[in-house]
C-alpha cells in the first residue's frame, strides 16, 4: 500500500482504520454472509447501523431530544433548495453572503422563496453589528465555513428569527450548541464519510410547514416521519458514516477534533505569516478557517513547481479552487498532524529553494 497525503477539499481523506475495516468486512458483513452493499435498508442489521449512526451523532453534538437527525441525498446543492421550500412560510430568508457557497444558497433562495442579503462581505465574516435583517425575516442563513474562500465564523450570529447554517465543511470539527439553531446541514464528504449523504439536524416543531405542492422528497417532514427511509437511502454512505462516528467518539469527540484543527491550522498559518510575503493569505485573521487554509505564492509562475514538488513528497490535492486560484490545504478531521507537519516542512523547503 502506497497512500499519499491528501489535502483534498472533498471528497477528502477517511481514517485509514475505517478504510481497512470496510475492506475487511466488505464481502461478509458481521457474519451475515452478505455485503453491506447488498443488504436491504429495512433489514434489522441495517436498521441497527442506521440507528447507531443517529445515536452517535446525538452524542457527538449533544443534540437535544426535540431535534430530528435526518439523512438526505442531493448534497449541499439540494439543501440550497430545501431550506427556502421548508421555511418560506415563516417569512423571507435573510442571507449572510461571504463566499461561494453562501452566494449559491442565496441565489437559489431568491428563485424559490424570496430572500434578501443581510450582509455581503469578502475575505472575512460579517460582524454581528453589520448584520441587517429585513422586516419580516423568517430565518437567518449563513455558511459556517466557506470552503473555497477559507473563511470561517468563530461566533454564532444572533437573531430573533430561525437560525440556519450550512456546516458542510466544518461538520463535527468543533463543539456546536445545536439548541441555537432551527436547522443545520452538512454534506458528509468532508468530515463524515463518502459523498451521497447529507446530514440535517432540525428542530422538530419547525418542520411540516411546506406548501402542499412541495415534492415529498423535498419536504424534511417526509424524512422525519420515516426514519429517513421514505425511499432507499444511501446505505453504503450511512455505513461508512457509522464507522467514522465510532472513530470520532473513540478519538475524543468534537473537542479533540477542534484541538487538533487549531494545531494543524496554526502550523500552516504561521508558515504563511512568517514567510516575508513569499506565501500570502487574503483572509482577515479572525475569520481564517481552521479547515481550509487558502494561500497564494507571491509569484504565481511558481504554482506549478510548488504542486509538482509537493507531489514528489506524496502531498496531493493542494491546488486552490479555480475561482480563487492559488493553493488550498484542507485539513479535515482525518488529516493527521503528522501529514500537516510534512506539508509545513515542504512549504519551508520550497521557500528556501525558490
Ligand atoms: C460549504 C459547502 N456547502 C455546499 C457545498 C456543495 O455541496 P455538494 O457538492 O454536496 O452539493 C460544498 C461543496 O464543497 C461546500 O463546501
Amino acid at each position: 500500500m502506497n497512500r499519499v497525503m491528501s489535502f483534498a477539499p472533498g471528497p477528502s481523506p477517511l481514517p485509514l482504520e475505517v478504510l481497512l475495516e470496510i475492506q475487511r468486512d466488505l464481502p461478509d458483513w458481521n457474519g451475515t454472509g452478505i455485503s453491506i452493499l447488498e443488504m436491504s435498508h429495512r433489514s434489522p442489521e441495517f436498521m441497527g447501523i442506521y440507528r447507531e449512526t443517529v445515536s452517535n451523532l446525538r452524542e457527538l453534538y449533544t443534540v437535544p431530544e426535540d431535534y430530528e437527525i435526518l439523512f438526505v441525498q442531493g448534497g449541499g446543492h439540494m439543501e440550497f433548495a430545501m431550506v427556502p421550500l421548508n421555511f418560506k412560510s415563516y417569512g423571507i430568508g435573510n442571507y449572510l453572503v461571504n463566499g461561494v457557497w453562501s452566494q449559491k444558497a442565496f441565489n437559489e433562495a431568491v428563485k424559490l422563496g424570496g430572500a434578501a442579503e443581510a450582509a455581503h462581505v469578502a475575505n472575512r465574516v460579517p460582524s454581528q453589528e453589520e448584520i441587517k435583517e429585513s422586516e419580516g425575516a423568517g430565518y437567518l442563513y449563513y455558511c459556517s465555513n466557506e470552503t473555497v474562500n477559507g473563511v470561517q465564523y468563530h461566533y454564532v450570529p444572533k437573531t430573533e428569527s430561525i437560525l440556519i447554517s450550512d456546516m458542510s465543511s466544518d461538520f463535527l470539527s468543533r463543539p456546536v450548541d445545536i439548541s441555537k439553531y432551527g436547522l443545520i446541514y452538512a454534506g458528509a464528504q468532508k468530515n463524515f464519510g463518502p459523498a451521497g449523504l447529507t446530514v440535517v439536524i432540525a428542530r422538530k416543531d419547525l418542520l411540516g410547514k411546506c406548501s402542499p405542492n412541495t415534492p415529498s422528497m423535498l419536504d424534511y417532514q417526509t424524512y422525519a416521519k420515516s426514519e429517513s427511509m421514505y425511499n432507499t437511502p444511501p446505505t453504503f454512505a450511512i455505513y461508512v458514516a457509522c464507522l467514522v462516528s465510532r472513530w470520532l467518539l473513540k478519538e475524543g469527540g468534537v473537542s479533540e477534533m477542534n484541538r487538533r484543527s487549531i494545531v494543524k491550522s496554526s502550523m500552516l498559518y504561521d508558515r504563511i505569516d512568517n514567510s516575508d510575503g513569499f506565501y500570502r493569505n487574503r483572509v482577515e485573521k479572525n475569520s481564517r478557517s481552521l479547515m481550509n487554509v487558502v494561500f497564494d505564492l507571491h509569484d504565481e509562475e511558481l504554482n506549478e513547481a510548488f504542486i509538482n514538488g509537493a507531489k514528489e513528497r506524496g502531498i496531493v490535492s493542494i491546488k486552490g479552487h479555480r475561482i480563487v486560484g492559488g493553493m488550498r490545504a484542507s485539513i479535515y478531521n482525518s488529516v493527521t498532524i503528522e501529514a500537516t507537519e510534512k506539508l509545513a516542512q515542504y512549504m519551508d523547503d520550497f521557500r528556501k529553494s525558490h
